[in-house]
């Protein structure tokens, strides 16, 4: 199947004018008091290819996000995107859907939306123009008025998503973006991210549970221990985008690499 695909990763360097997403992890420690959840964390992500994170729960795959969108300093290691090296510099390069949605309660689901965008000086009109077509694309026409205390979860879930893609960064940080949605809506917004990916590149990172989705929609995958959280194995997929989804899971590729993805996680 290699040899057919159509698709392969950019290079490292895009054109002129591109400034450079891609991120550098090196021996990157974190200690929360007398926890260690993660230990020597190297890895280089190239500029525009997506990065798949599987590992038990606890093992610092959501520190890791931090770490990298400069939340939280790493108490060992480095991070750099590009040449963006200090937390606050990496913060501004960074749009992260953290685990839990954190809506601000008090605004419409269009408003949270719309956060990111007014944040950096666009009108609140405008902003709400060009968020409105992605609700109705992702299912929440009718609710942008909508409170979140008023949306299901797997709707918040949509609203926090949107939020992150309007927010125009060049790196992702998507942390189990499509963990409470039902089995139909997330293959959807699954294959939306893919196409939407692959129009418009990101240097993109997803933690899932889920190793099918990781297989499916990323170039490579890295498998965590156990805490502290150490790579104890790496998977490159990078299955064709324009190929339909069933004959991709159900090819012999796909099973073979599941399985070692599962094993790694001693399933
Ligand atoms: N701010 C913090 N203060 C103290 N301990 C923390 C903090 N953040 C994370 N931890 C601890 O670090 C470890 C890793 O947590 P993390 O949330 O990164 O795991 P995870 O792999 O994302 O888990 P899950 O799959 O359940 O989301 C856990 O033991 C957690 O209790
Ligand atoms: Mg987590």
């Amino acid at each position: 199947m290699a040899a057919e695909r159509p698709w392969t990763a950019p290079p490292v360097n895009a054109g002129s004018g591109v400034t450079d997403s891609s991120i550098t992890i090196e021996g990157v420690r974190q200690v929360f008091g007398d926890t260690v959840a993660l230990d020597g964390i190297d890895l280089h992500i190239r500029m525009h290819t997506r990065l798949g994170i599987v590992g038990p729960s606890g093992c610092g795959k959501s520190t890791l996000l931090s770490n990298i969108a400069g939340l939280v300093e790493p108490s060992a290691g480095s991070v750099a995107i590009g040449r963006a090296t200090t937390a606050k510099e990496r913060l501004a390069r960074c749009a992260l859907m953290p685990q839990k949605d954190l809506l601000l309660p008090w605004r419409s689901a269009l408003d949270n939306a719309c956060l990111a965008l007014e944040n950096r000086g666009v009108h609140r009109r405008a902003a709400r123009e060009r968020a409105r077509p992605l609700f109705e694309r992702f299912g929440l026409a009718e609710f942008e008025e909508h409170m979140p205390a008023q949306l299901s979860g797997g709707m918040r879930q949509r609203v926090a998503f949107l939020r992150t893609l309007m927010a125009e960064k060049d790196v992702f940080l998507l942390d189990e973006p499509f963990a409470a949605l039902d089995s139909i809506t997330r293959a959807s917004m699954q294959e939306w991210l893919l196409g939407a990916l692959t129009q418009e590149p990101k240097t993109a990172l997803l933690v899932t549970h889920d190793v099918d989705e990781a297989l499916l929609l990323t170039h490579h995958v890295v498998v965590f221990s156990a805490r502290p959280g150490r790579i104890v194995h790496k998977l490159d997929t990078d299955f064709p985008t324009n190929v339909p989804r069933r004959e991709i899971v159900t090819s012999p590729e796909f099973a073979h690499l599941k399985e070692q993805a599962l094993e790694a996680l001693e399933v």
